[in-house]
């Protein structure tokens, strides 16, 4: 998988931490302890969003999502990535889910590790996978559902090109609770080719 990304040590403002490179790549069978790295430091900003990241996180659980992210890619239900730094180093996670061959749909997440927040990773990361969704499977549409007072994820989304398309009421429920959010829409640009099914080696053969 080609990563790409960009440096990101060229804003204006100084930074005084070292340059890197972001890019996002498959799981590897190594990664649970970085994850199980990332997520811990994590729990405060992420689990307000994602219920996953929680307090009771384990390295076990690390270890089942990679396991799991394999499988999920081959059966084309779920394609996920870390995000790295050019020592590949986890700075975070991003991916497409709630795939829905039919109409060509998917859902697109994201969560950046603590240490790592403000520095442009997430964007550079939705930037790359809107990149692979749209060379690598024949995916016409990626929806980017943010709760209406995640404002940082509605700034990655508009940074990243997504457009927002409007307010859907209660669409999230967090912790048990409804909550309305704003859906953003990525779409396949018109001179991509649309990749057939049978063409397309990340993915099922037919549509469920
Ligand atoms: C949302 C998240 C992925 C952003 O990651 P990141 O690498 O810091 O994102 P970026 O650096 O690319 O961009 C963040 C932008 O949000 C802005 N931002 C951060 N906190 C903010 C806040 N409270 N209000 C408004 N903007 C905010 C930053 O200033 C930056 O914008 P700028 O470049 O114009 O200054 C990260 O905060 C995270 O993991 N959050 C928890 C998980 C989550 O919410 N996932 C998305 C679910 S839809």
């Amino acid at each position: 998988m080609a990563g790409f990304a960009r440096s990101d040590s060229t804003s204006e403002a100084p930074d005084p931490r070292p340059a890197r490179v972001v890019r996002i790549r498959k799981y590897e069978s190594g990664d649970a302890e970085g994850l199980f790295e990332a997520a811990s430091e994590s729990i405060e900003h992420v689990f307000p969003w994602l219920e996953w990241c929680h307090p009771g996180y384990r390295l076990q659980q690390a270890s089942e999502w990679v396991k799991r992210c394999d499988s999920l890619w081959k059966d084309g239900r779920e394609y996920n990535f870390a995000i790295v730094d050019g020592s590949n180093r986890i700075l975070g996670g991003c991916g497409l889910n709630q795939i829905r061959h039919e109409h060509r749909l998917a859902n697109l997440g994201y969560w950046v590790r603590r240490s790592e927040i403000g520095r442009g990773v997430a964007t550079a990361a939705v930037q790359e996978l809107t990149r692979f969704a749209f060379s690598e499977t024949n995916l016409i549409r990626l929806e980017i559902v943010v709760a209406v007072a995640n404002e940082a994820s509605q700034r990655v989304a508009n940074k990243a090109g997504a457009v927002r398309e409007g307010v859907l009421a209660a669409r999230l429920l967090l912790h048990g609770k409804p909550h309305d959010a704003v859906l953003y829409a990525l779409l396949r640009p018109k001179r991509s080719a649309h990749r057939e099914p049978n063409e397309n080696r990340s993915r099922k053969e037919t549509d469920s």
